[in-house]
């Protein structure tokens, strides 16, 4: 049987990923390679360990040995989704991002490469593109203008998988998507950060003045581009995907606060972002020309089974919410938070 590896199979789009990977691709195996930093968590996958064509193997991808042994089998290709991938992580402290993001994905394309595998897919961000003003959107020809270390390494890696194709003909496919939000996401990240901090009364950190705008698409629709562009996406080739749902911070924690029950009192302005970008929208016209993809999900619909997903698991989100992310959590919102 052939394996799939996903990298970062244990974060937030990786598990999600995997599961629909698993389901999707009956004939192969999918190898989940994931080094299970504060951001991965085995118990995103809990009901799989066990299932006869699912491999869990701990790694990181900047590290050559470890790499090998996610090779050692039959492999036909790799969806890449291993990352440092939080902003404002990268303000504190930008050098995991450059191990990580930069040099990790170049050992991934060194070892696939020596496979001759089929395909890989490099799951980047639209972050890439910097921030747009009121109007436009980034089509896959928008200049790169990465503005934080996060994203500015994500560039970083998107241009190393280029020069892949353009060096060797290896059979890269880049993908560029907006702002996710569903089950298993790291509460550090607005959404579940929301959710969460709502079901517990505390208050709801809004930077600057809540007139950023994200384009919000549902994490399983993002799973399910990935697998068409792992299935059909021309080598060489970048790919957007976003859902068309753009909406300001304000606004979207406005919409989770009322399908919660609880008060906009809760909203608390912090001191802004270092650099923050002021709006991302994408252009997701190629890939639904070209590969048939549209999202499944209505915004509606998906939030509000985002937020049942969270109000049915708080020992999930509680245990995640402890030990280093509390420390985090105070250096980056103060103790009064
Ligand atoms: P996440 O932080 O939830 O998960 C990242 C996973 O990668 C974790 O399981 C972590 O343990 C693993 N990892 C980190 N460094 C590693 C290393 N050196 N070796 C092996 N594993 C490592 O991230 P996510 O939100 O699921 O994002 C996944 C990917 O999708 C990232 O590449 C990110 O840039 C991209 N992306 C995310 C979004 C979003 O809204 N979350 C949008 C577009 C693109
Ligand atoms: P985030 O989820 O960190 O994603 P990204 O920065 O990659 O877009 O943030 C989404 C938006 O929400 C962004 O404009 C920053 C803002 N934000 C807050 O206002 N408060 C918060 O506590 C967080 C984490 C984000």
């Amino acid at each position: 049987m052939k394996d799939i590896i996903i990298t970062g199979g244990a974060g937030f789009i990786g598990s999600n990923l995997v599961r629909a990977a698993i389901e999707h691709f009956t004939d192969r195996r999918i190898v989940n390679f994931d080094k299970l930093t504060y951001a991965g968590n085995l118990e995103n996958l809990a009901g799989l360990e066990k299932h006869p064509r699912y491999c869990f193997i701990k790694g990181d991808v900047a590290e050559p040995e470890d790499v090998a042994r996610a090779f050692a089998g039959d492999v036909e290709g790799v969806m890449h989704l291993a990352a440092e991938s939080h902003v404002d992580r990268s303000i504190h402290d930008a050098s995991p991002f450059i191990k990580s993001n930069v040099l990790g994905t170049q050992v991934l394309l060194d070892a696939a490469r020596l496979k001759k595998i089929h395909k890989f897919v490099h799951v980047s961000t639209d972050e890439v593109y910097g921030s747009l003003g009121t109007n436009g959107k980034f089509t896959e020809t928008t200049p790169l203008a990465a503005n934080s270390p996060y994203s500015a390494s994500k560039a970083g890696s998107d241009l190393l998988v280029r020069a892949a194709f353009h060096t060797h003909k290896f059979p890269g496919c880049i993908t560029r998507c907006s702002n996710n939000y569903g089950p298993y996401q790291f509460p550090e990240k607005l959404v579940p950060l929301l959710i969460s901090n709502a079901l517990e009364n505390k208050p709801i950190p809004v930077y600057g003045d809540g007139k950023n705008v994200r384009d919000w698409l549902f994490v399983e629709d993002h799973c399910a581009a990935l697998m068409r562009v792992y299935e059909s996406g021309a080598p060489g080739e970048v790919y957007n995907i976003g859902g068309d749902n753009e909406l300001e911070n304000l606004t979207l924690v406005r919409t989770v606060l009322r399908m919660l029950g609880r008060p906009e009192s809760l909203i608390t302005f912090v001191k802004d972002r270092p650099g923050h970008d002021r709006r991302y929208a994408i252009d997701a016209s190629k890939i639904r020309r070209e590969l048939n993809w549209e999202p499944a999900h209505k915004f509606e619909d998906a939030i509000r089974k985002t937020i049942d997903w969270y109000q049915a698991n708080p020992p999930w989100w509680r245990r995640v919410k402890s030990g280093e992310y509390r420390e985090y959590y105070e250096k980056q919102y103060g103790r009064a938070m």
